[in-house]
């Protein structure tokens, strides 16, 4: 079982590359207010709801203790940035605030899910 949990954690870090790689590819476009949600942005929230359900359950499963708000916080990060790039993914042009705040929020995801013990 711990293999498993590794390698859906491995799953889980992809996502995050993906997010943030996404992100951080428009950074300079933000800059000129002409960023947009690339599609391996939406992919990677995706990948991260996902494996981060699975990782719930498998931790569960196999008796790991789970953080249970630790998890819902980030979940509900999570929930907004997905909608955010779910909604504005066909838009030419994002809107700063919203792409400053997707980039905000998967970072706060990663120091919640590193820092919080
Ligand atoms: C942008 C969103 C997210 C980011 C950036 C993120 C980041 C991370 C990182 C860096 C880890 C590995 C570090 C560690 O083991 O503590 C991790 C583990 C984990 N994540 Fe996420 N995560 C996100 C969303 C989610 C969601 C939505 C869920 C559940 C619904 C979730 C559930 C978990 C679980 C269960 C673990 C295993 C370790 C633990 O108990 O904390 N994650 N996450």
């Amino acid at each position: 079982m711990d293999v498993l949990i590794n390698v859906f954690v491995a799953l889980h870090i992809i996502g995050i590359a993906s997010l943030l790689g996404g992100f951080l590819t428009q950074m300079k476009a933000m800059g000129a207010g002409a960023a947009r949600f690339v599609p391996a942005m939406l992919h990677g929230a995706l990948t991260m709801l996902v494996t981060g359900v699975a990782l719930v359950g498998l931790n569960e499963a196999d008796d790991h203790h789970v953080n249970n708000i630790k998890i819902g916080v980030k979940l509900l990060l999570l929930v907004v940035i997905l909608a955010l790039v779910y909604v504005k993914r066909d838009e030419e042009k994002a809107d700063k605030g919203a792409f400053a705040a997707v980039g905000g929020l998967t970072l706060a995801n990663i120091f919640i899910a590193t820092l919080w013990t």
